[in-house]
């Protein structure tokens, strides 16, 4: 793909992505209530570049075109919301698929089921309605919904493990991994229950 067509190409997901962000902000407001606190820590937020889209494209065995990117990747615009507390991401979720015309168009719960590595979080890509000229199409916007433990753990992951699966010591680091994400949680639900005495 050219740089013209890319551009042209993640114009309408930069829209749902900012319509996303818009919800996500006033439910933050309401959640206020729900969580007795602060439920959010923060929001992110990316369009995927034009060199991972193609990237990824060809691992898929795909031609790394806009027509392909727009059938096999539902991750274009993603959007990270750090909580605070695993209840804060289930408080979200729930009031998230409330929202009606939001279309959930996959979902994948690694907090309930971490995956073997350690990794936790939740997936939610859903679609966002943008309205343009001739009528309203659905976009997909891949969430993923952490605790700041999660997300300590993923980033510490990417910068350790990336580019080094084949490295002497990986196998170690893996399995070390796979120890402080159990060593998170614990720490993270002490500090739940320090804070909500049952
Ligand atoms: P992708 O091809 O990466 O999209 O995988 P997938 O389609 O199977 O989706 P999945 O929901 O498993 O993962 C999507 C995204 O979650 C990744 O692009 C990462 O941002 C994040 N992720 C998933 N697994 C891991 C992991 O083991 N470590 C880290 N650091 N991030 C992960
Ligand atoms: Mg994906």
């Amino acid at each position: 793909m050219t740089e013209q067509e890319y551009y042209t190409f993640i114009q309408p997901y930069e829209d749902a992505k900012e319509v996303l962000l818009a919800r996500l902000h006033v439910l933050e407001h309401n959640l206020y209530e729900v969580a007795e606190g602060q439920p959010i820590h923060n929001i992110q937020s990316r369009i995927k570049e034009k060199k991972s889209i193609e990237d990824k494209l060809r691992k898929k065995d795909k031609d790394p075109t806009v027509m392909n990117a727009k059938d096999y990747l539902q991750d274009i615009a993603g959007v990270r919301v750090i909580c605070y507390f695993a209840d804060d991401i289930y408080n979200l979720v729930e009031v998230l698929k409330r929202q009606v015309d939001l279309i959930v168009l996959r979902e994948c719960d690694y907090v309930r089921r971490p995956k073997a590595n350690g990794y936790r979080s939740y997936h939610v890509v859903v679609g966002v309605p943008v309205y343009c000229l001739d009528g309203m199409e659905y976009f997909p916007v891949e969430i993923q919904i952490r605790t700041l433990s999660m997300d300590f753990w993923a980033s510490m992951e990417h910068r350790i493990l990336y580019k080094k699966q084949e490295g002497r010591g990986a196998k170690r680091l893996t399995e070390e991994l796979r120890e402080y994400a159990d060593t998170l949680v614990e720490m993270e639900e002490r500090l739940f229950h320090a804070i909500k005495p049952s």
